[in-house]
């Protein structure tokens, strides 16, 4: 028996901040954005919190299924930007959208959130322990951004996305097969120093900009070109995939040069790799689930479509899932 996704729908904030908007305060270009990481613009969400991106997603995922928030027996939202450190976005946003019946909790993964939530989904609903998962992957990087650091300032974005996981009528489709990975050497290359047990919030903190994204692009790079190459061609390997068989390649959004690294090494053409990092910047856990969302809106995934989900995030976090896509648009 296998899980699947049976539903999905995303939101991103209204509100576009082209490069143009950076180059007003920022000793940086249009130019230089485009070159080194292929993002043109990216949205921000002027009020609200991560649940409130979260929200219509999940009404409208719902909807789609023609399901009641009363009917979702689980919610994982998976996130690094939270409502609060406690209660759980995932008590949050239950709460917001009547989910009454629904347990559920966050899932701390970084940009590999959303793959981890998927396994973790998946396994739940494949044991019977639940019938069905509401599943976000949801960030607002504009809360923990140094806007006047210009190597992070333009990386990222806010945006959510929400699926449903159930089972699947038919065992050919669905999630077919994971490999996920932590490490935690990666730590401190990419981090949020305060606000934790580790260095609670304090003066000092906040003057020593400690709450913000702390990252050493060139150390992430490096790590995530190797690590999110390496695992995309190993699940094709182990699934006996060849170029030809996999439709699309879903990788996270971090930086079109790691995306088309990890493509080259698939022996994937341009045209087989889902791109939007261009629109929306690195949404965090939101970029697989945003990519999904409007590729189906589009009409580009077909049912029995093979799919290959990879991420590589802060932990540091990694891993690719082996989709079979079973819903008819
Ligand atoms: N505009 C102009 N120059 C910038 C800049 C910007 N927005 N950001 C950084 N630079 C400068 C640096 O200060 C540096 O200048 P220096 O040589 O005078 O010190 C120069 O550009 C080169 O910096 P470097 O870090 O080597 O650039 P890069 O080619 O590695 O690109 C990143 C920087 C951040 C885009 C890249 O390292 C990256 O994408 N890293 C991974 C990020 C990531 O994936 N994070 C999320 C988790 S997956």
């Amino acid at each position: 028996m296998t899980a699947t996704i049976t539903s999905i729908a995303h939101y991103l904030p209204p509100d576009v901040y082209p490069n143009s908007y950076f180059e007003k305060y920022l000793d940086t270009s249009d130019e230089w954005i485009m070159a080194r990481t292929g993002i043109a613009e990216r949205r921000f969400i002027k009020d609200g919190a991560t649940s409130d991106m979260i929200v219509p997603a999940a009404r409208q995922c719902l909807e789609k299924r023609g399901l009641e928030p009363k009917d979702i027996d689980c919610i994982i939202v998976a996130t690094v930007t939270p409502d609060h450190m406690f209660p759980s976005t995932a008590c949050v946003v239950q709460n917001k959208i009547g989910a009454m019946n629904a347990w559920g909790f966050d899932l701390s993964a970084a940009c590999s959130g959303f793959l981890f939530a998927l396994v973790t989904a998946s396994s739940l609903v494949e044991s019977g322990t639940v019938k069905n998962v509401l599943l976000c992957g949801a960030d607002k990087m504009s809360s923990i951004l140094n806007f006047d650091d210009r190597a992070q300032a333009v990386l990222f974005g806010d945006g959510a996305g929400a699926v449903l996981i159930e089972k699947s009528k038919d065992k050919e489709y669905g999630i077919i097969d994971h490999i996920l990975h932590i490490d935690g050497v990666g730590g401190p290359f990419l981090h949020q120093t305060a606000g934790g047990s580790y260095k609670p919030a304090s003066i000092e903190t906040v003057n020593n900009k400690e709450h913000y994204i702390y990252q050493d692009g060139q150390a992430v790079f490096k790590a995530a070109v190797v690590g999110m190459a390496d695992v995309s061609l190993e699940i094709m390997q182990k699934n006996n995939l060849n170029a030809e068989d996999v439709a699309w390649l879903v990788p996270h959004q971090a930086n079109l040069r790691i995306i088309a690294a990890t493509a080259n090494r698939m022996g994937l053409d341009k045209d087989k790799v889902m791109i939007n990092i261009d629109k929306y910047g690195n949404t965090t856990a939101g970029t697989i689930p945003i990519c999904l969302s409007e590729w189906l809106d589009m009409g580009k995934i077909h049912k029995g479509d093979r799919l290959v989900l990879s991420s590589f995030g802060a932990g540091y976090t990694w891993g690719a899932v082996y989709l079979r896509w079973g819903m008819n648009k």
